[in-house]
């Protein structure tokens, strides 16, 4: 596998050239808080996150979700394809939880009656605001078309994946995805879907198992983010 220079470094990935049209993704070990200001290390937590993306992507494909992942190519490291990304996060909650909870000054863990989907602006320095479907196309240059079609594929992914993780006794409360654009303007599911980027609830007890542990001092991230795994595996 051909693997070309470093294109970008996240906070928990790194993304360099792939083969022609593929980028390499790696998965770091490092977690990150409030736009960074906290910070951690958690050996073994890229190799998780990048099995239990896998996971959640080929339920994609079973439901077929266009997605960005091609294959696995190490412990912490996978292909995809090389897309051009909406600037922005799109958060679908099925419960009150998070920044919601904050905003609304509402106890976590209400149900919501509908899935929610909600835009964040992707940009640290502005803190990634809460934005509308006509700012990002009146302001960020972005098509209604495309804001539209990455909501109704955010519903979908909602619905393939909350079975998945109710079989294995969690409850989906809320997550974010990133888009990306082909040279054709078709549109996928790209980026990873890990604890780092959802919540997860048990089912009976409401222990959370996702990145809220380290957010929140409430517990061993690698354990939660292992017990995921492990539940996941089972089905
Ligand atoms: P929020 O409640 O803080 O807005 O988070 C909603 C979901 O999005 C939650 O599952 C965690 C995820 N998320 C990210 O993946 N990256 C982020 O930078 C933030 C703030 C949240």
């Amino acid at each position: 596998m051909k693997q070309g220079p470093v294109l970008y470094e996240g906070k928990a990935k790194i993304v360099s050239q792939g083969e022609t049209g593929r980028l390499i993704h790696y998965f770091k070990d490092s977690a990150t808080a409030f736009n960074a200001q906290k910070k951690a290390e958690f050996p073994g937590k890229g190799a998780l996150n990048l099995a239990i993306s896998e996971v959640v992507f080929k339920a994609l494909t079973a439901a077929q979700i266009p997605h960005h992942f091609i294959q696995r190519l190490d412990e912490r490291s996978f292909e995809s394809m090389s897309l051009q990304m909406i600037p922005a996060e799109v958060v679908v909650r099925n419960r009150v939880a998070g920044s919601l909870a904050q905003r609304l000054q509402e106890p976590e863990g209400a149900l919501l009656s509908i899935p929610v989907v909600e835009f964040f602006l992707k940009n640290d320095a502005k803190g990634d605001p809460l934005v509308s479907e006509d700012i990002l196309v009146a302001f960020y240059a972005q098509r209604q078309e495309d804001l539209q079609e990455c909501r109704r594929l955010s519903l979908a992914v909602n619905q393939a994946v909350r079975p998945l993780f109710a079989a294995a006794q969690l409850e989906l409360v809320d997550f974010k995805l990133e888009f990306g654009r082909d040279d054709e303007g078709r549109l996928f599911v790209a980026d990873e879907f890990s604890p780092d980027t959802c919540r997860l609830w048990d089912v009976s007890t409401g222990e959370k198992f996702d990145k809220d542990r380290f957010r929140r001092d409430q517990g061993d991230l690698l354990e939660g983010y292992r017990e995921v795994l492990k539940r996941l595996s089972q089905q």
